[in-house]
């Protein structure tokens, strides 16, 4: 007989976000006045915004912080920039890992104008510009990825796309991950590729969880992460 103890995504959900959610501990006073800083001035372009669509949550925001601040990546691609939040969310959390990196982000219907005096990371915006050819261009850049959000809809073009420029322990962080939203959609394509054949999916931080950080609003991000980034280890904290 072989035993066979199993992970799942909802096992795998409190284990990742307990531990990237503790990490930040020390700093969430100030990490939460900076993504409320943050927030005000994003919300502020909106009425600017040619097709007006939702932004993300102040768990999301927070989830999305905690993500980058573990992983610290120094190049990051985000779907669907619309008002920026969920950009400057992932710059904030570069500037306080001190990270010296670029996020380039696209929105195939609206504008570039993120607030980005907000933060000190690079952020290369592709306005009215799809994430096709913002791949395309990014690839030109010779720039390797390992961070991604999505928070648009990906194409399998995208995924090929994706496959030559991505390291191959690169996270994604996937927004919309409930029912039937755009984050399952992206989520199943990006599964079926070989590329993707030895990454995992943690399912968004439970809402009771959300509570626990005494969060009204809850988050719907999920993860896909490389089998190699899991351990096992002794005690939680180097
Ligand atoms: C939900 S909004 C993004 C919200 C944003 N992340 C924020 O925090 O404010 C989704 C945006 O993605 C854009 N979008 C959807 N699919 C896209 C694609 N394949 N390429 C580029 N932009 C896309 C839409 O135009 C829309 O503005």
């Amino acid at each position: 007989m072989v035993a066979q103890f199993r992970m799942t995504p909802d096992i795998l959900s409190d284990a990742v976000w307990r531990q990237v959610f503790s990490e930040i501990e020390a700093e969430v006073p100030a990490m939460r006045a900076s993504i409320q800083s943050v927030f005000a001035a994003c919300e502020a372009i909106r009425g600017q915004m040619d097709v007006k669509t939702g932004s993300i949550s102040t768990a999301s925001a927070t989830a999305l912080y905690a993500l980058v601040r573990h992983v610290k990546p120094r190049t990051v691609f985000e779907i669907g920039t619309f008002i920026g939040k969920s950009t400057l969310s992932m710059a904030k959390a570069m500037d306080a890992a001190g990270i010296d990196g670029t996020i380039f982000t696209c929105d195939g219907s609206n504008a570039f104008l993120v607030p980005v005096q907000e933060t000190k990371a690079k952020i290369v915006g592709y306005p009215k510009t799809m994430s096709t050819e913002a791949l395309r261009q990014v690839a030109d850049t010779g720039a390797k990825i390992d961070f991604m959000h999505l928070d648009g809809r990906m194409n399998d073009e995208d995924m090929e796309i994706i496959a030559q420029i991505a390291d191959p322990r690169v996270v994604v962080a996937i927004d919309d991950f409930e029912a039937a939203e755009k984050g399952v959609i992206n989520f199943a394509r990006m599964r079926k590729h070989p590329f993707f054949a030895k990454h995992v999916l943690v399912n968004p931080p439970r809402t009771t969880l959300c509570r626990e950080l005494d969060f009204i609003s809850t988050s719907t991000t999920a993860v896909m992460a490389p089998l190699t980034s899991f351990a096992f280890v002794a005690q939680p904290f180097w």
